[in-house]
């Protein structure tokens, strides 16, 4: 028996920003006794719990399955365990394996190092045994291993997503400073938007945001279009409970009112990719997208906003930035009435030219940018 199978124990990779809002996912998507700990959470789960949860969560990067946890003070020690574990239970020679590692205050101190060898261990088990061996693929294996070594501590994994789950599959095409699909999805989270309301984003870019509003307000799986999942190479996976879990929860994808979901960009070619990423997710084309200067936006009443302005770039008409998050904040008091805004900041120091009160601030780094999202409510 593995190790998942005997404690039901499972751990989420997720950003440490968010790890509030993805316990609560968890929960709702049936994980029990969580507990964080550093980029994760872990927590059991039956194995229903597990496909939901790797279908449906918008928050998590990866679940991992651990398959065996030792003490390991050597690169031999781990290959020598590398060969104990049964591969033949989650591959055939003739597939593709991938293997990421990480590494913390151990003896073996190169992350890369620790995936070589597990790699070389599996390879000669299977060599040795079948006389073929596996080869590897970094982008698209049929097993996605995970080592992970603390204080000399290792933990072999099974990664149950098959590859990181911010990759939803609609963004085909991508424009200059796109969002992550998991920093947009907690970005409409934390603005506990209800579905109902309409929401509007002024500076959509590649239509991220409004791609995951889109997914949340018609309960559409987040990893519908996705193949494979690394939970179909375990030993017991169940593919006819995975038939219902997946039959159940595109019976729940409800349809939308005409104009909830709109944007607009500036730029005609962002306009254009936004338009064919979401077409993707959304052929009845319900998410409204067009070409538009933010400050020609008449009006935005009773809507819920979200946006993520320009940061770190120079502006095309020579408007500086303090500038153009200045317009913004005028433009949110003059023509938002009874709104609510939720503005992303890729760089915090542009806050304080908004000039108008906030009522939360959340903080929310994006790919290593210290990033605040604030709350205005517009009277
Ligand atoms: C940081 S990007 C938004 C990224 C977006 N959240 C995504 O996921 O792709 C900022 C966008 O603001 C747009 N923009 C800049 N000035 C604008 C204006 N005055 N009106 C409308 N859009 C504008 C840019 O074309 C750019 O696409």
């Amino acid at each position: 028996m593995y190790e998942y199978q005997q404690s039901g124990r499972y751990f989420a990779q997720v950003a440490d920003d968010i790890k509030d809002i993805a316990e609560a996912e968890l929960i709702e998507l049936g994980a029990a006794e969580t507990s964080y700990s550093y980029r994760g959470i872990y927590f059991n789960a039956n194995p229903e719990s597990l496909y939901r949860i790797n279908l449906q969560s918008r928050l998590i990067n990866r679940v991992l399955a651990p398959l065996k946890t030792f003490d390991c003070h050597s690169d031999n020690y781990l290959y020598k365990v590398g060969q104990q574990i049964h591969w033949e239970d989650f591959m055939t020679p003739d597939q593709t394996l991938a293997i990421f590692a990480s590494v913390t205050q151990s003896n073996i101190n190169h992350s890369k190092y620790a995936a070589l060898r597990l790699k070389d261990a599996i390879i000669d088990y299977f060599r040795d045994r079948d006389g073929e061996r596996p080869s590897i693929d970094t982008r698209n294996p049929d097993l996605w291993l995970n080592v992970y070594i603390e204080k000399n501590v290792a933990t072999i994994s099974v990664d149950t997503s098959g590859g990181s789950l911010h990759r939803r599959g609609y963004r085909m095409q991508s424009t200059q400073a796109p969002m992550s699909e998991t920093l947009a999805a907690s970005i409409i989270r934390y603005a506990e938007w209800d579905g109902q309301t309409p929401l509007y984003d002024p500076l959509c870019g590649s239509g991220t945001l409004l791609c995951e509003a889109y997914l949340m307000a018609t309960k559409t799986p987040s990893a519908n279009r996705r193949n494979k999942f690394g939970f179909e190479r375990l030993p017991d996976f169940d593919s006819a409970l995975w038939t219902k879990i997946k039959k159940d929860a595109n019976s729940n994808i409800a349809s939308i009112s005409n104009n909830l979901i709109q944007g607009s960009d500036i730029d005609l070619k962002v306009v254009q990719i936004a338009q064919k990423n979401s077409s993707i997710i959304d052929p009845a084309a319900q998410i409204k997208i067009i070409q538009k200067d933010m400050f020609n936006i008449e009006k935005l009443q009773d809507t819920t906003i979200v946006c993520n302005p320009p940061y770190g770039v120079r502006m095309q008409n020579k408007m500086n930035l303090s500038d153009f998050y200045k317009n913004i904040g005028d433009f949110l008091k003059q023509r938002c009435t009874n709104s609510t805004a939720f503005i992303y900041f890729g760089e915090r120091e542009y806050i304080k030219n908004i000039g108008l009160k906030s009522s939360k601030k959340w903080v929310l780094s994006n790919g290593g940018l210290d990033g605040r999202l604030v709350k205005y409510v517009l009277y």
